[in-house]
């Protein structure tokens, strides 16, 4: 059977973490007067922490100094962290395990590609730490999705060539860095929204082990 890798963003593939996100950022936008919609959370999905904050800030047209930035970026987190902290595997999404464990009954690479600095704490909460080989995450890239990156990484930490690596992601910007990385894409949400995906699939129910097996002979 061939060794394939298997990349798994974090936030919104494996565990629902996006609401949480959306609840810190809402609260931040508070304090800049602005109602920060679930429609604009959409906007963050993928982006790295600093980032987002600049997306805020320009969604409210509010301009900060650096040092203001700084305390912000510190606040959300630890706000985020509170919920994250009263998380457990329960809220491990739907069928992650089966998919897990059918790619290690079949001996496949399995990597973590996140622009979460959170990414080994939430792992560990879940207890799936030890189920992935190797953790690419917002610690380890300079450059965020959709640069590729963080899958490159994860293909080198697994040492499998970059056309034998399969990408699960739910946002735009990781499609976008996976199909940058010349690598699988695989949508994990809405098909319109993850048109670029090279398959979409509204979440891993749906995905059957006849296909994950035909990825790994592909
Ligand atoms: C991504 C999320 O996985 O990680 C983003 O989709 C988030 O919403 C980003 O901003 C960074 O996460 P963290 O945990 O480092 O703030
Ligand atoms: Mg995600």
């Amino acid at each position: 059977m061939k060794k394939k890798a298997f990349l798994f963003d974090l936030d919104g593939v494996i565990v629902d973490t996006a609401k949480f996100h959306y609840l810190a950022w809402r609260n931040l936008a508070k304090e800049m007067n602005f109602d920060f919609t679930e429609e604009q959370n959409e906007l963050f999905k993928g982006v790295s922490r600093v980032q987002s904050l600049e997306i805020l800030l320009d969604l409210a047209s509010y301009e900060a100094t650096q040092e203001q930035k700084e305390r912000w970026l510190i606040q959300k987190n630890e706000e985020y962290l509170k919920y994250i902290e009263a998380m457990d595997d329960s809220e491990i999404l739907p069928d992650v395990v089966r998919v897990l464990n059918f790619l290690h009954e079949k001996n496949q690479g399995v990597a973590l590609g996140s622009a979460s600095k959170n990414a080994r704490s939430i792992l560990t909460k879940l207890n799936l730490i030890q189920k992935f080989e190797a953790i690419v995450d917002g610690n380890d890239v300079t450059a965020a999705k959709p640069d590729p990156e963080v899958f490159l990484k994860g293909g080198e930490a697994l040492k499998i060539e970059r056309t034998d690596c399969i990408v699960f992601e739910d946002s735009i910007a990781g499609v976008q860095a996976a199909n940058a990385a010349g690598m699988v894409s695989i949508g994990i949400g809405e098909k319109d929204v993850l048109h670029e995906a090279d398959y979409v699939f509204a979440d891993f129910t749906e995905m059957s082990d006849a296909f994950l097996a035909s990825l790994i002979e592909a």
